[in-house]
């Protein structure tokens, strides 16, 4: 038998069993997970779960005391310098990297040198990624007070890759925005992942980011709960992705908790104001069953249909795991 080689891209960032110290406090605990090239990992969790203390390993200001950390193939322990170069940041305020009385590509020029990188390069890299990221000339030469919150991430985000570095690591970058800003953000970062093949990790306390992430990370204090593929993750779920979803007349908790009473239902997730997600085994084959159990519950449902599971209610049906904030104001 002929073994197919594989093709799949090398991991550019990976943690094996870390533990991270900050002073005497254990920060992060037994953390081990990796991203491969071109991936955009989410890191996400809950305030103080660890999130920018990853990213610190990963830029390697912080080591773990314990246990490894490669980024782009060097360990952070011993070759620190390198991964600077391998890294892109943008951190949470841009008060952190930008001169606020400059504009958009005296930033990138200012950034820029300080890789050595010629002036007339710097322009010419400046001038596409901002170009990508919906500026025009106008918006390139204002100063950075002048921008709106949007724009001013935007130019943080154009510094963080004026080095054309393979990874970028993205601290919070939605935060603070709108929610139309927020996906127009994400859509940029795509796109700048399409366009140069950057490898990014983005870190959130916000479950909106998944859909843009091929491979997610749970953070909960400090220890990893939950990694994988997004899509992974929901087919594990009762049903392999996909549910019933029933519209009822008039939908009450005492209606929920006699849904969860027929035997062959796993779980139920509301759905919207009178809808009910409804987790069965082979939900297709199971809509006649569940339509009959009703009814001996007295229930007529207006409507049923087998619908896909999103992340969202992945995550609800996970009760184990502490809600994040964005996740109770989803309705
Ligand atoms: N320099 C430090 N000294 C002491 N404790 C720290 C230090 N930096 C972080 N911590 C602690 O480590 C834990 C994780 O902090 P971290 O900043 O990584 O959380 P986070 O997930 O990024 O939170 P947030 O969403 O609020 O930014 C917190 O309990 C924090 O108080
Ligand atoms: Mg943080």
């Amino acid at each position: 038998m002929t073994t197919m080689a594989s093709t799949k891209p090398p991991k550019i960032i990976e943690f094996d069993q870390a533990f991270v110290k900050i002073g005497r406090t254990l920060i992060l605990k037994d953390i081990s997970f990796y991203t491969r090239e071109r991936e955009i990992l989410g890191i996400i969790g809950a305030s103080g779960s660890g999130k920018t203390t990853c990213l610190r390993v990963m830029t390697a200001q912080l080591k773990p005391q314990q246990g490894s950390a490669r980024i782009a193939g060097h360990d952070v322990k011993k070759e620190a310098a390198i991964i600077h170069y391998a890294t892109g940041y943008v951190p949470q305020h841009e008060t952190e990297s930008l001169y606020f009385p400059f504009s958009a590509l005296e930033n990138a020029h200012f950034f820029g040198r300080m890789y050595g990188i010629t002036g007339k390069e710097i322009k010419q890299r400046a001038v596409e990624l901002l170009t990508i990221l919906g500026f025009d000339e106008d918006l390139m030469y204002k100063p950075v007070k002048f921008l709106s919150g949007g724009e001013r991430k935007r130019v943080s985000i154009c510094v963080g890759l004026i080095h054309q570095p393979p990874i970028l690591l993205l601290d919070e970058p939605t935060t603070g925005l709108d929610a139309h800003l927020r996906h127009e953000l994400l859509n940029y970062l795509k796109q700048l992942n399409y366009h140069y093949g950057t490898s990014m990790v983005l870190i959130s306390h916000d479950l909106e980011v998944v859909e843009y992430c091929s491979r997610i990370v749970l953070l909960e204090r400090g220890e990893i709960s939950l990694q994988g593929h997004p899509d992974e993750l929901i087919r594990s779920l009762t049903g392999r992705g996909e549910a019933i979803e029933v519209t009822f007349d008039r939908l009450t908790e005492a209606t929920i908790r006699q849904v969860e009473e027929i035997p062959f239902v796993e779980t139920t997730i509301r759905s919207g104001r009178g809808s009910l997600k409804i987790f069965v085994e082979e939900p297709h084959k199971r809509i006649p069953d569940l339509l009959e159990a009703l009814r001996d519950r007295n229930q007529s449902p207006q409507e049923m249909s087998v619908v896909e599971a999103s992340f969202y209610d992945f995550f609800r049906t996970k009760s184990w795991i502490a809600p994040l904030p964005s996740v109770e104001s989803v309705s």
